[in-house]
């Protein structure tokens, strides 16, 4: 019986995650209450009345979500395992789902005792894949991903979610390995905003070859490198220093003034921002270059160092969507709390609506190559 949906996040923001699956339930009507440690790194929300929660993550759209790593549908009651032959316990349960699925995902908090798990979780796959091919669990046509979430390597949640509406990178969290030229570690921030916002279809259309971006807070040079790797010309805005190999390209002007009284002459492609300023102060700043015609498409953080995340963030995003309808400019937001991000968010405006991600009734298989390669069984 799925009565639960788990729902995996970074720690520490088990709260925000929480108020945000509440709100979604609440719209659907459908009641429910929160379960969750500070620090666990996860989330349950329970049904209240035995509802099944296998329907509710198929209407509540997974990219809303800005807080939520990963999720699942799954049981109130966790599976107790024995010592040895776990996998007949396990496939129990599975066959009283009565379904196929696409792949198998083992997950488990983002914590220091989850992690400890990790190891565990590899080598326990490939005999949890053999025996659900053995058993043909496994098609390439069903739109349902199965997952083992672990607590312990004893005791487990085993639940469904839709392929098309969750995370494609187990736990969600997507390998990207640190380019050695790249000036800071940021640049898998923006690098895992531009897979997560931009479908990958679209990527190469959306940044190209001899577009325009302007940097705000650029140093050392994390996020213009993306831009640089592009082949796009950027203007970078910071009075700390930007990296020499990077100036060398001869693709960035450096001007070392105030992002906040800067003017483009002509409108940029894109505008992209990553200053550690308050997140009301940067919102207005964006929607100014968006109502002024200064840029195309924007990706920026907003910094969550405050109690009341949830609020400011709802706040944030309001004020950009009122600014942005007032002038007439038809636009769509999404924010991400990302793999890489701290005490943050990343929001990205684009004035195409069409170019975003849509959800998702579309039938699997429909996963592209990158979200193909993560999930290999
Ligand atoms: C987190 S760092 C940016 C890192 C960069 N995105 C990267 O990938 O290397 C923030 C930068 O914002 C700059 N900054 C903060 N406030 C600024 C302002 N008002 N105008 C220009 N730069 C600012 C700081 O000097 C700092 O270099």
């Amino acid at each position: 019986m799925f009565n639960r949906i788990i729902l995996l996040c970074r720690p520490g923001f088990e709260k925000e995650c929480a108020g945000e699956i509440m709100e979604q339930a609440n719209l659907q009507s459908f009641p429910a209450y929160i379960q969750t440690n500070e620090d666990s790194a996860y989330v349950s929300l329970v049904s209240s009345n035995e509802l099944n929660t296998r329907e509710l993550i198929t209407k509540i759209n997974f990219r809303q979500l800005i807080f939520t790593r990963q999720w699942l549908a799954t049981s109130k009651n966790s599976l107790s395992l024995p010592e040895t032959n776990r996998l007949s316990d396990i496939l129990n349960t599975i066959n009283t789902f009565n379904e196929t699925f696409y792949d198998v995902e083992l997950d488990y908090a983002d914590t220091n005792e989850g992690k400890s798990l990790s190891k565990f979780c590899k080598q326990f796959k490939p005999h949890l894949v053999n025996a659900l091919k053995k058993h043909h669990l496994l098609s390439a046509h069903s739109r349902w991903r199965l997952f083992l979430f672990f607590t312990d390597s004893l005791n487990v949640s085993i639940g469904i979610s839709a392929v098309d509406n969750s995370a494609p990178d187990s736990m969600g969290i997507p390998r990207l390995k640190m380019p050695g030229s790249a000036p800071s570690r940021s640049t898998l921030k923006l690098e895992e905003a531009i897979h997560w916002f931009l479908p990958a279809t679209q990527q190469t259309q959306l940044i190209r070859n001899g577009m325009s971006v302007v940097d705000l807070g650029a140093a050392p040079g994390g996020w213009t490198w993306q831009f640089v790797k592009r082949d796009c010309l950027v203007t970078a805005i910071d009075n700390g220093p930007m990296q020499k190999e990077l100036m060398q390209t001869g693709m960035v002007e450096h001007l070392q003034t105030d992002a906040f009284t800067y003017a483009p002459k002509k409108k940029v492609d894109w505008l992209v921002c990553d200053m550690a300023e308050r997140p009301l102060h940067v919102s207005r700043l964006i929607a100014r270059w968006f109502t002024n015609k200064q840029c195309e498409n924007a990706i920026f953080n907003l910094k969550l160092p405050m109690k009341k995340r949830l609020a400011t963030v709802h706040e944030c995003i309001d004020l950009l969507q009122q600014k942005l309808t007032e002038a007439n400019i038809k636009h769509t937001i999404a924010a991400k709390q990302l793999y890489h991000d701290r005490e943050e968010i990343t929001v990205c405006i684009l004035i195409t609506t069409k170019l975003f991600h849509k959800n998702t009734k579309k039938k699997f298989p429909q996963m592209n190559a990158d979200e193909r390669r993560y999930n290999k069984l």
